[in-house]
């Protein structure tokens, strides 16, 4: 159950949690019409610091750009009103859930006449398949949904109705006893889980699908690739067949909510001896030594969510 915070920033300003209210007749309540995204504050020594915001709040600005759907706030503007959101409501870490959505007004398909509604709100949160999951890996199936076609929805934005797919996919795995379900590709390649990409280890080389696979581009995903070439471990990208999933050495997951996530078993079949590989723990300690701030962040991925004065305007506006 979400624990509520004080305050979500709508359309520039603050308002209460328990105010951030649509009308059950608004465009996206029909027809889906909504982007979104999903970002992690993470507890540095030096204070709450977003991961990869500006890339996340690019990924939206794209995905509403797909859609057609106008957005008033510029990138920087976005990312100002995120960092000041989980400054007000005086969190450490947090999951932060930015929403475009198309409102009230007309109702039939063709929605560039409705409003655009932006919301922010966040919440603290912790991890997203479980605290062992980590470290013991995850238990897996290929899903029997397949990932949306290309020219259906477009995979590469990250929009509501996407999420329907996903729901099919993570429904089935977990009511038959797995903790995820991967997805294959219209054409039967593996193209990523519910709500993670998937990297494959093999002799010592990672590849991870294409854009192609109908994968959403996830920023962990760029983070691993990043990380990895850092550690001196190849990354390619290639048509990944089902099969390599079974003799692989190694699987895991990466994304905002599963982080970097091992799979010990797909099918009921372990990957490699059914334990996080060398590669996966190479890759998490990397990766969370930069999300803890207990190395420099070279890559300036992380922005500080500094104790400068409570953005004060805003807050006047919603008491007074
Ligand atoms: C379908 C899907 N794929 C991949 C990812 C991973 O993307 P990211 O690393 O940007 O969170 C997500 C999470 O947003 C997702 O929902």
């Amino acid at each position: 159950m979400l624990k509520p915070t004080e305050r979500i920033w709508h359309n520039g300003r603050f308002i209460a949690w328990e105010d951030a209210k649509i009308h059950v007749l608004s465009h996206v309540v029909s027809y889906a019409s909504s982007v979104f995204e999903g970002i992690r504050c993470y507890e540095t020594s030096a204070g709450p610091a977003l991961f990869r915001l500006r890339d996340h709040v690019r990924r939206m600005l794209d995905s509403a750009k797909i859609y057609r759907i106008n957005i008033d706030f510029s990138l920087d503007e976005l990312a100002d009103a995120m960092v000041d959101l989980v400054r007000v409501n005086r969190l450490r870490s947090c999951y932060v859930r930015p929403i475009v959505l198309r409102g009230y007004g007309e109702l039939g398909v063709h929605g560039t006449k409705n409003p655009t509604e932006i919301y922010i709100a966040c919440w603290e949160w912790g991890k997203y398949l479980g605290d062992e999951a980590l470290k013991e890996g995850v238990d897996v199936c290929i899903s029997s949904w397949n990932r949306i076609a290309p020219n259906t929805l477009p995979a590469l934005a990250k929009s509501a109705a996407n999420y329907m797919n996903a729901q099919l996919i993570r429904m089935e795995a977990q009511v038959n006893g797995y903790s995820e379900g991967i997805a294959l590709d219209h054409a039967g390649s593996v193209s990523e889980g519910s709500g993670e990409n998937v990297f494959v280890v093999r002799d010592g080389k990672i590849i991870t699908p294409s854009l192609a696979s109908s994968v959403l581009p996830g920023i962990t995903r760029d983070t691993v690739v990043t990380l990895a070439a850092k550690l001196g471990f190849p990354v390619v990208e290639a048509v990944v067949p089902r099969e390599m999933l079974y003799i692989a050495d190694e699987v895991f997951f990466s994304g905002t909510a599963a982080e970097i996530t091992p799979v010990r078993s797909i099918d009921r079949i372990n990957v490699g001896n059914g334990r996080r590989g060398p590669i996966t723990e190479a890759l998490q300690k990397e990766f969370f030594a930069i999300v803890n701030g207990t190395v420099h962040d070279h890559y300036d991925w992380l922005t500080p969510v500094t104790a400068k004065a409570l953005v004060e305007a805003a807050v006047v506006e919603v008491t007074a």
